[in-house]
Parts: structure tokens; sequence; C-alpha cells
């Protein structure tokens, strides 16, 4: 299959939605302009794709659910703006634009943050008007575990110990938390989101389980190394950032090389645990694949 042409369409769905959230009037205007201006800045959308794949790795059409995988979208955003602010990472550079705080000020991109997060748990609360109805049973699962992923015990609470780990040495046990928590909790609910949505069974779910947690720690790691060798104007990022803030990353602890070795363990993992599935995982096992070879 044709991975490449895979993301751009759900690329292009997610996008989409997103532009045309919020086209109704919000007041203050600025409000509303700041948290536009950041969800729909040109991202991956990764983790609301993870969602479509795996609802169609059980069998489900991705167009059904759009806005619930999009929610997904709304707190990873959310994340961001709060991640660059002065008081955690202080980047100016985010999708290739100026930081939201360096646009709109710092009360404006947390109000962003905060509001974009509240609005998640909105749209997964909404029972869609069409003829595709979720039972309201897989709705509140979904809010439960995506609320456990977002959170202190998921990704704020390793946010936070990313930032209470700044400047100490390294040790492996504490990154590993770090990365599990911050980054590869929410991509993991993501791909279990569309499992659950697709009614998928025990099994499945935990083959999502273990398949979200290795890409999801191996994307952080590739993160990571592209902080140290990726280029500025591929990443949309500010290159030695993590370097900059003695941040604790696998390259620090562990060296490029076996960072990377690390990556593809964890990506060989993540493919092998789909094995239960047919071709219609193909998009997921193909997404593990390109998330190694990712320079952006
Ligand atoms: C960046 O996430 C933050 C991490 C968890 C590493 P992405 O690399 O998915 O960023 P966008 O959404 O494509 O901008
Ligand atoms: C942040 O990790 C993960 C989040 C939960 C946002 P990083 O701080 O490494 O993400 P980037 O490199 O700024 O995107
Ligand atoms: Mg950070
Ligand atoms: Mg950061
Ligand atoms: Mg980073």
């Amino acid at each position: 299959m044709d991975i490449k042409k895979y993301l751009e369409e759900k690329k292009w769905i997610i996008d989409s939605f997103l532009e045309s959230y919020f086209s109704a009037p919000i007041t203050p205007g600025k409000f509303r302009d700041c948290m536009v201006y950041s969800l729909t800045a040109r991202g991956k959308r990764i983790r609301p794709i993870l969602c479509l794949a795996a609802y169609e790795a059980c069998g489900g059409k991705a167009d059904d659910i759009v806005p619930y995988s999009s929610a997904l979208e709304f707190i990873h955003t959310y994340s961001l703006i709060h991640d660059d602010l002065p008081a955690m990472d202080n980047d100016d550079l985010r999708r290739n634009k100026p930081t939201s705080h360096k646009v709109f000020g710092e009360g404006m991109a947390i109000l962003a943050g905060d509001a974009l997060l509240t609005e998640a748990f909105y749209v997964l609360s909404n029972n869609m008007p069409s003829t595709f109805r979720v039972p309201h049973s897989a709705l509140l699962r979904v809010i439960r575990e995506v609320a456990m992923a977002a959170g202190a015990h998921g990704m704020v609470g390793g946010q936070a110990q990313d930032l209470l780990s700044e400047g100490s040495e390294a040790d492996a046990e504490t990154l590993l938390f770090i990365h599990r928590h911050k980054t590869a909790a929410i991509i993991t609910a993501s791909v279990r989101t569309g499992g659950i949505l697709a009614n998928g069974s025990d099994d499945e779910l935990q083959r999502f389980t273990r398949y979200g947690e290795n890409i999801g720690l191996a994307f952080q790691v590739i993160d990571d190394i592209l902080d140290v060798e990726g280029r500025t104007a591929l990443i949309g990022k500010t290159v030695g950032a993590d370097a900059k803030k003695r941040k604790m990353t696998y390259p620090r602890l562990y060296g490029i090389e076996k960072s990377r070795e690390m990556a593809e363990e964890l990506i060989h993992n993540a493919v092998e645990s789909l094995s239960i599935f047919d071709k219609k995982a193909e998009p997921l096992r193909e997404i593990a694949m390109y998330l190694l070879k990712r320079r952006s």
C-alpha cells in the first residue's frame, strides 16, 4: 500500500474538520484567533490518524468517527501550546510558525490551551447526529481512557517529571517514565479509542495497547533524535532546544546510534503485536514503519 497517500488523505479529512470547527463567531475574537492559529497550523495529525486506522483495522469506516478522532488533536494542540510557554520549554517556533504566546501573549496562549482541552471532551461526549451512533457506554469508556491518558496519570504527569528532571543526571528509569507518560500515553489512547469505537474485542484492544505503547515511546525517542540532528525547516521547531535546557533525552543517555536501535526495536515490537489482524491493519503497520523514517 501507498502509506504516503494514505496519510495525506486522512490528514486532509482531519484538517477539514479542524478548519471548520470554530467557524461560528466566538467572543473575544482575538481569543478565537489564538485557538484557530495553533489548531490549523501544519501538524502531522498522527494521533487522529492512528485512531482512524485502528477503527478501520476492526472493520469500521473512517468517515464515521472524524469528530471523535479530531478531539485527540485538540488535546495534542493544547499540550504543544503549553509545552512551548516560557515557564515550560520556552520555545519560539512551532509547526514552522512563531509559538502561540509569541503572537498572542502568554495569557491568551494559556487560555487557548485550557479551552482546547475542555472542548475535546465536549466533542467526545456528543453522540453524532447521523445514521451512525456509538453506544453511550463506548463514549463513556473513551472519555475515561482519554482523560486518564491526558491528565496527572498520563501526559501531564510526564510533562511534570520532564520539567523536574531538567539539568539533572539522566537515568534510564526516569527517562522511560517521562517518555511513556508525556507522549506514549496519548498515542496509546488514540489507537485504543479507534478500537473501542469499533467495538473491538478485549484481545484486539490489548494488541492496540502494546502497539501504542511501543510506537508511542519510539515516537518520543525519534523526536529527541530529530532535536539533535533534524532540520529546523522540516521539524518546524528550533533544533538543539533539548541540549540547551539540559533535557533528559534518549540521545543524551544512550547516544544517537543506540537510541536509533532502540527505536527500531520498539517499532518491530509494535508491528509484531498486530499479528492477529488481517490486511485491514496494514495502515497501522505501515504507520509504525513510517515513524522510524520520519524527518518532520
Ligand atoms: C510533538 O508532536 C510533540 C511530541 C509529543 C513529540 P508531533 O511531532 O506529533 O507534532 P505535530 O503535531 O506534527 O506538530
Ligand atoms: C513534549 O515533548 C511532549 C508533549 C506532551 C507536548 P517535547 O517538549 O520534546 O516536544 P517538542 O519537541 O517541544 O515538540
Ligand atoms: Mg517539553
Ligand atoms: Mg518542547
Ligand atoms: Mg522534543
